[in-house]
């Protein structure tokens, strides 16, 4: 297949650019290196720096080859910011979505495969979280999320794209292989900070809240590796082609850990102090956010192989410690 990765260069869409050329397809990343890195795109890939706003851009990137599937990774994704700057990341997240679907359209490329969010429920009325769960989106993030996901059904219905919505819950880990060793840039996610600080290039961890209604009355999360992530991507864009169907599906793992057992163990993998102070809790964080992956695994047949804590923090310490 040949496909084009926009937002290609960053953390999750290289990962997916290996797992694409490993199984021989061939790739274009349309990446306008905001936070992603030239360095994380591989010689074997085409790379076009280009911007989702710029609608001419777009089109030629388009034009440069006759593409089967559009993977679409471009976006602001700090919850926190989207509630200081909305209009930012309404015009980069959705403007930017209508422009890649529009282009889309122009072109006639058929299938999307879509990096969603588990911000599109809110907070959980019930854990693990399945697809059925109300969408009810507590920051501006989750909200565009939720609203490319409606165009995505309208472009459906309206002109037969056919499209992969993937609510990634948390992305962690780097590539087993060792192939990307681009840090995340300004990222606010716990587990990159954890390193940062293990590191010594942050002073300390900030836990927001330790009583919330969990073990240890920290936040429970669920953490997906990046790994696991890219191979459902593979596997839904094969969906789409052979079943000619849409498909709306969480990515996880089912299981929760707390914020202080991930700092405990990452203490143990990097063998480094890693101090935290606990702090108030943030507007918009619920206690515990799992995921029920179960139609990934019934419909795609996917399963996470990497997505141990252990194999997810070695894997990411490999990378900062270098
Ligand atoms: N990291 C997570 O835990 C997580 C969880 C759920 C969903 N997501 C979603 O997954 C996607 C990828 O996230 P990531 O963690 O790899 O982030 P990232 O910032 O590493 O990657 C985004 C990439 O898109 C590029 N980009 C941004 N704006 C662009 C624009 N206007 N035009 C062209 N390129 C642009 C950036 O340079 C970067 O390479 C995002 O849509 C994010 O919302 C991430």
């Amino acid at each position: 297949m040949n496909s084009i990765i926009i937002g290609g260069a960053g953390y999750i869409g290289s990962h997916v650019v290996f797992e694409l050329l490993n199984q021989g397809h061939q790739v274009t990343v349309f990446d306008n290196l905001s936070t992603g890195s030239r360095k994380n795109v591989p010689a074997s890939a085409t790379f076009i720096q280009g911007d989702i706003l710029d609608e001419v851009a777009l089109q030629s990137a388009y034009q440069s080859s006759n593409f089967d599937a559009v993977f679409h990774f471009a976006a602001l994704k700090a919850a926190g910011d989207s509630m200081i700057d909305p209009g930012l990341f309404a015009k980069q997240n959705i403007s930017g979505s209508i422009n890649v679907l529009n282009a889309m359209v122009h072109n006639g490329v058929k299938n999307i495969i879509f990096s969603s969010s588990a911000a599109v429920y809110g907070y959980p009325k019930y854990n693990p979280i399945d697809e059925k769960h109300p969408t009810d989106p507590i920051n501006f993030y989750g909200f565009t999320k939720l609203e490319i996901e409606k165009l995505l059904k309208w472009y459906s219905q309206l002109k037969c794209i056919r499209f992969a919505a993937l609510r990634y819950f948390n992305a962690a880990g780097y590539d087993p292989r060792g192939r990307i060793t681009e840090l995340e840039r300004n990222c606010a996610n716990l587990l990159p900070i954890v390193m940062e600080t293990a590191m010594g290039l942050r002073e300390e961890v900030l836990v927001f809240g330790n009583d919330y209604d969990t073990p240890d009355g920290t936040g429970v999360r669920d953490y997906i590796h990046v790994t696991d992530l890219a191979t459902a991507h593979i596997k839904a864009m094969k969906y789409l082609m052979i079943e000619n169907k849409d498909l709306t599906v969480n990515l996880g793992t089912g299981i929760g850990y707390s914020v202080l057992e991930m700092i405990t163990l990452a203490k143990d993998i990097t063998k480094r102090k890693i101090p935290f102070e606990i702090t108030d809790r943030r507007p918009g964080d619920s206690a515990e956010l799992i995921a029920t992956s179960k139609i990934a695994n019934q419909i795609l047949n996917w399963e996470p192989e990497y997505s141990e804590l252990e194999t997810i923090l070695q894997s990411m310490w490999k990378v900062y410690n270098n």
